[in-house]
């Protein structure tokens, strides 16, 4: 092989090789999908956590993994999800994760994150104090290119129709697991924009924090 090509290549090599420890995507635990609090208990448990106490605590990777499969994971076969979409589409509003780690997507397909920064944004995305202080900060964002053939005007009613199913999921799970949790409606769009590097048109609609 010519001296230049072996070059060439051993670079070619050596970038992905460094690339992947740039981004380290996380898979998740298998999420729980039996056992466990019943639903009626879970429902009469549900509740937000009041932000002035909202605790600091660590919550585990299952504890992630499980509240992430039943706001948005699938359910059945690879075609069904745990919260109803229009015309059944895949989950067109799309949760990032941003913890003291950094930040991610959740790829319901496969069940991992998705790393987007090594930033801690907790700060820096809602306007109240204590969202800084939980765990995760569950991020829901509208995905504008999952939206070819629904009409401009319905697009919005869609999202916060998907907003209020994955939320309720969210709630009832964390009830089960005895977390902390927070539905937020008051977030920084263009931060989050800006933190996450949404493309143009996905819109940040609101988030969910749960602590322990
Ligand atoms: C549409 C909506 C918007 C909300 N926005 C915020 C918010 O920006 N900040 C906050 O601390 N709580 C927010 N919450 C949480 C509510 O304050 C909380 O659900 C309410 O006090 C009722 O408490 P419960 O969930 O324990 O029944 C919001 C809830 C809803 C449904």
């Amino acid at each position: 092989m010519p001296y230049i090509i072996r070059n060439l290549v051993v670079a070619l090599f050596s970038s992905i090789f460094l690339m992947s420890f740039c981004y380290a995507d996380i898979r998740l635990p298998t999420p729980q999908t039996s056992g466990g609090m019943s639903l009626f208990e879970s429902l009469k448990n549900r509740g937000s956590t009041s932000g002035a106490g909202f605790p600091m605590g660590q919550v585990s990777d299952n504890e992630l993994s499980t509240v992430l499969w039943a706001a948005s994971g699938l359910n059945r076969g690879d075609k069904g999800w745990t919260v109803p979409m229009f015309k059944g589409k895949p989950p067109y509003v799309r949760i990032y994760v941003a913890s003291e780690k950094g930040s991610y997507l959740y790829e319901w397909e496969g069940h991992y994150l998705k790393e987007i920064n090594k930033k801690d944004i907790r700060a820096n995305i809602g306007l109240q104090a204590f969202i800084k202080r939980a765990a995760y900060s569950l991020v829901f964002v509208a995905e504008e290119s999952a939206f070819k053939d629904v009409k401009p005007e319905q697009i919005n009613n869609f999202s916060y129709t998907a907003v209020g199913a994955m939320s309720q999921d969210i709630y009832l799970a964390a009830a089960a697991l005895k977390l902390n949790a927070r539905y937020i409606h008051s977030i920084k769009p263009a931060a989050i924009r800006q933190e996450l590097q949404l493309s143009e048109g996905d819109k940040p609609l609101a988030m969910f924090i749960i602590g322990k």
